[in-house]
């Protein structure tokens, strides 16, 4: 299996192992309510549930320490999973409100632990500002003024999850619009819960050259072509797409059949300890039902590195 593990679509609130959530609701006397199962993992039902068990444990990180100690603990799980380069979504909705001043705050705190983490660990991180789409189109302005004031070595992208049901594309355009004068990459979480149309508006709308997820892409043939023929790569997380119950199993799941249809797919984990996932068990399981060898593993990598939002000389280094 491929050595150099790319992680392009990773949610860094997302990747809070529950011990840390559990331990910062400890420290500041906070009780968390209807996050975890018995076994002490983050538990939901859908994907409404799913925001809104996110939001709640996302509640205990409140200062730029606490983002610093997040940092440390996602990048000591990517070393474990072999990641040397991970790029992670970071919403100024939770670091400071969108003030900017406090956005910049947090990431200071966020950037010395990353570089902190390089050095112990070898892995590389770098930031995706991301607007919460279900906020509404005038948050996602001030999200997108947080990352164009703080667009550079560190913050390398622009991008936007949330609620793909809320809203439309063009809603959004005006934000993406400000983070690509300000040079960032850009991507969008679409094709998940939308169909193909909400793809074909990320495209058209907001101009991106990665979406988060796309699988729904899948459903429209000349939708395929396109996303082919244009070189838009697919940030895929099959194991997050199936506990969200957009494919009944494994072998349902549309990964396969995109990549054979020449769209540039990497693979990635969104959330894992909510999706109970890792890289390694993505790898495996596609090994497993699509029978993917190591060259196809180093193949998807080397999309990704391709793809990444960081500057040449990192890049260099991915390839
Ligand atoms: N935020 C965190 N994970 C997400 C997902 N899978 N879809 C949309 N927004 C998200
Ligand atoms: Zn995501």
């Amino acid at each position: 299996m491929s050595d150099k593990r790319i992680e392009l679509h990773l949610h860094l609130e997302g990747a809070a192992p529950p011990e840390l959530i559990r331990r910062l609701a400890e420290e500041k006397h906070q009780r968390l309510e209807r996050v975890f199962d018995a076994q002490g993992r983050f538990a939901f039902r859908d994907f409404g549930h799913f925001l809104q068990v996110y939001e709640a444990a996302t509640s205990v990180l409140k200062t730029p320490q606490d983002y610093a100690r997040l940092v440390t603990a996602v990048a000591e799980g990517l070393a474990e999973q072999r990641v040397i380069y991970a790029e992670v979504f970071v919403s100024p909705a939770f670091c400071g409100n969108h003030d900017v001043d406090g956005w910049r705050d947090y990431l200071a705190a966020m950037q010395e632990a990353s570089a902190r983490a390089e050095a112990r660990h070898g892995v590389t991180l770098r930031g995706i500002v991301t607007a919460i789409r279900h906020m509404g189109p005038e948050v996602a302005k001030q999200a997108a003024l947080c990352a164009a004031e703080t667009a550079g070595d560190w913050i390398v992208g622009f991008g936007m999850g949330g609620d793909e049901r809320m809203g439309k594309p063009r809603d959004f355009a005006y934000s993406f619009d400000l983070a690509r004068e300000a040079e960032l990459g850009l991507t969008v979480h679409a094709g998940e819960f939308g169909g193909p149309d909400s793809v074909r508006g990320a495209l058209d709308d907001l101009r991106v050259t990665r979406i988060g997820h796309g699988v729904r892409a899948a459903e429209d043939h000349a939708l395929i072509d396109r996303l082919a023929e244009s070189g838009t790569v697919l940030e895929v997380c099959p194991g997050s797409n199936l506990k969200l119950g957009l494919f009944p199993d494994w072998t349902s799941h549309p990964i396969d059949q995109l990549r054979r249809a020449g769209v540039p797919v990497t693979v990635s984990t969104d959330d894992p300890p909510f999706f109970h996932t890792s890289l390694s068990r993505e790898y495996d399981r596609l090994a497993e039902v699509f029978d993917w060898q190591a060259e196809d593993f180093q193949a998807i990598n080397v999309t990704a590195a391709k793809a990444a939002f960081c500057d040449a000389e990192t890049r260099a280094r991915l390839l």
